[in-house]
């Protein structure tokens, strides 16, 4: 599935009545508040927890046995803690179709865009990407990013038609998926990329090692009842400007990836503004 994830929003959309007024912008629920913090048992808030991911001993690791880029995944102990993690090293720039599989040039497929993607998310204050950071293992260099322990992936959810559960808080964070993935411009959403845990109503985004083109344009929202951002993010995305964008990619992203993130928020704010999806600062 190529960008836009129409399919996604089919999806969510054919399990709910149509609606005949607007909808109301997302409420703040649909940014997952810090839901790391309330598991894994004390840790009280997400810089613990990078902090707790940077810095805890390895107990274990192992294949996964699956995605392409053949991430690992690892046990971590620190203060009778243990959390697993997903580790992964790829940093591939490529112009071979046989690895990439269509034409673009300019492909590339980073472990520091998992990082990258994380600290976006987390400027707009959208909340649905795992704590992710940097980190060396065996010597080698990857991201590291908390595993989520009982999550399926939204295909599998599809394939055993699981129950959505908050169809409305469900329709809410797709569109914040839409606006992380425009910031990020990821190619590579599909339903793998997307984990959920339907009874507990969780949503958490992934893999985002494909992302961060310098195109300097607007994934298509396909979705035909786009709901409104919720203020808070609203706020972040008007207000976020290259010198704040800047201070937490450098070292992660090129110089012009990051110019075209900001100027790919702009588009958004201009989008968003037009189609009425973006409340005003109050
Ligand atoms: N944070 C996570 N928590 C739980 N499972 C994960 C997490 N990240 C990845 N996975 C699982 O590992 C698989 C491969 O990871 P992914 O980042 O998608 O790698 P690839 O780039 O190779 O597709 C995912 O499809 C998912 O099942
Ligand atoms: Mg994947």
């Amino acid at each position: 599935m190529r960008l836009g994830t129409p399919a996604v929003f089919a999806l969510a959309l054919a399990a709910v009545p149509a609606y005949s007024a607007p909808p109301a912008a997302a409420t703040d629920e649909a940014t997952a508040a810090p839901w790391a913090c309330r598991e894994l048992g004390g840790m009280s808030c997400e810089r613990e927890l990078e902090e707790f991911l940077q810095t805890a001993d390895l107990v274990a690791i192992e294949d996964i046995g699956d995605g392409i880029t053949h991430p690992r995944r690892v046990t971590l102990r620190k203060d009778g803690r243990e959390a697993r993690a997903i580790f992964k090293t790829i940093d591939i720039e490529s112009i071979n179709i046989a690895y990439t599989n269509r034409f673009e040039p300019g492909f590339s497929d980073r472990y520091a865009y998992e990082v990258a993607a994380y600290r976006v998310d987390r400027l707009l204050g959208i909340g649905l990407v795992p704590v992710t950071v940097v980190r060396e293992i065996n010597g080698e260099i990857g991201s590291l990013q908390l595993w989520i322990d009982g999550a399926t992936d939204m295909q599998d959810a599809v394939d055993r038609d699981l129950p959505v559960g908050d169809t409305e808080l469900l329709l809410q964070r797709l569109m914040l998926m839409y606006v992380l993935d425009a910031m990020i411009y990821n190619i590579d959403r599909n339903y793998h990329n997307i984990l959920v845990r339907p009874e507990r109503d969780d949503l958490f985004l992934i893999d985002h090692s494909r992302s961060f083109r310098t195109t300097r344009k607007l994934p298509s929202l396909t979705e035909e009842r786009p709901i409104p951002v919720p203020a808070s993010v609203a706020r972040s995305l008007r207000e976020l400007d290259l010198e704040a964008l800047s201070s937490q990619l450098d070292g992660l992203l090129r110089p012009q990836q990051i110019r075209a993130v900001d100027a790919r928020r702009r588009l958004l704010v201009d989008e968003l503004d037009r189609r009425r999806l973006l409340p005003a600062v109050g």
